[in-house]
């Protein structure tokens, strides 16, 4: 996107500590110059419980006529009633790629996960003695996830596509299909079992640069790369189709901590940048990104990173920072 209308954009809160770290977000989003016109969505369990629907189909129609989506975290409840809010986004915004950075003191790389396939396919069956879950790789899938991991990868240094192609059909599918991709665009790439990246990411994280991988191998490789770092508190994402995008930390809505101000914002902030990033305002982004920097280098975390702060008070500071420094 280009331009300099106001951006028009989403908002998700949801549940738990999604509305605590959203709130932080965009307060630091506003210290740093970046402006916005947010039309609020409630949308969730919290909604579910009131009115029996979580998502209704005019808020996907509304939503679809918006700029993109900023997304906080929403509670799935183990209830078979209960369609998961934001694989229902995923898939009618055919958001296939799930773009997460992970930077800090051990790993510097990009999880670029496949965000609507592979064992989350949806396609499952459950009976009293048997119950099986498709995996389903498709041509198309693939070629489409390989082709934004190697624009990022350009980017950067290398590809790795992670996989399991020596006991998964579905997974020869997807490594030859990103090989392929790769070779096309002239990009450097390796690949590697799933089992053996989810070790060389602790022992060996200087191996990684972009990994490319399928939905449910991604989804626990991202976690674990945020336990590396310290805290799933720490961790952003973008969603991204061809020309739709949704925005949202990789933590849940943290039902232990919700309600107790300790919800660790960075994650939000981080994804908060990446959107204006996004939206084409990089100064914004950048400032952002420096703000949280600086944060984490003089400790001015909440309790998840071993600090002393409630979310106000790294939410005040980073605000403060940011006024202070466009003076
Ligand atoms: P979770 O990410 O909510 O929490 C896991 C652990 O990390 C908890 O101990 C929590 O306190 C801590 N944590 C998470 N974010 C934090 C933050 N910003 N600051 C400090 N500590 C943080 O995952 P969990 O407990 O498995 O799921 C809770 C609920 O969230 C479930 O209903 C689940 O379905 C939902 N969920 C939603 C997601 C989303 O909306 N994107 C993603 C993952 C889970
Ligand atoms: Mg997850």
């Amino acid at each position: 996107m280009s331009g300099k209308r106001t951006p028009k954009v989403a908002l998700v809160p949801g549940d738990g500590i999604g509305p605590e770290v959203i709130e932080s977000a965009l307060a630091v989003l506003q210290a740093a110059g970046g402006e916005i016109e947010a039309v609020p969505f409630e949308v969730g369990l919290g909604r579910w419980k009131r009115t029996g629907t979580a998502l209704s189909e005019e808020d996907l129609i509304a939503i679809k006529d918006l700029d993109c989506v900023l997304f906080g975290a929403i509670t799935t409840p183990p209830d078979p009633a209960y369609k998961s809010v934001l694989l229902r986004l995923r898939k009618e915004l055919d958001l296939y790629a799930n773009i997460r950075p992970f930077k800090g003191q051990r790993l510097n790389l990009v999880i670029v996960r496949e965000n609507t396939e592979g064992l989350y396919s949806g396609i499952e069956t459950i009976e009293d003695e048997e119950a099986r879950t498709v995996r389903l790789i498709t041509r198309r899938g693939s070629r489409r996830i390989a082709e934004k991991a190697c624009d990022l990868a350009k980017e950067r240094q290398k590809l790795t596509v992670v996989h399991k192609s020596n006991v998964l059909k579905s997974d020869r599918l997807f490594l030859k299909v990103c090989r392929e991709v790769a070779l096309k665009r002239g990009v450097p790439h390796d690949d590697m079992y799933v089992d053996a990246a989810a070790y060389n990411l602790i022992v060996r994280p200087e191996a990684f640069d972009v990994l490319v991988t399928t939905n449910l191998f991604g989804d626990i490789l991202s976690d674990e790369a945020a336990g590396i770092l310290g805290s799933l508190g720490l961790c952003a994402s973008a969603n991204l189709g061809d020309d739709r995008a949704l925005f949202e930390p990789i933590h849940g809505s943290a039902p232990d901590i919700a309600g107790k101000g300790i919800a660790n914002p960075i994650g939000a902030i981080r994804s908060t940048a990446m959107m204006m990033q996004w939206l084409g305002r990089p100064e914004v982004s950048q400032r952002m990104e420096d703000a949280v920097s600086w944060a984490l280098q003089t400790g001015m975390t909440t309790t998840d990173l071993g600090g002393s702060y409630a979310t106000r008070e790294v939410t005040e500071a980073l605000a403060l920072r940011l006024t202070d420094m466009s003076h």
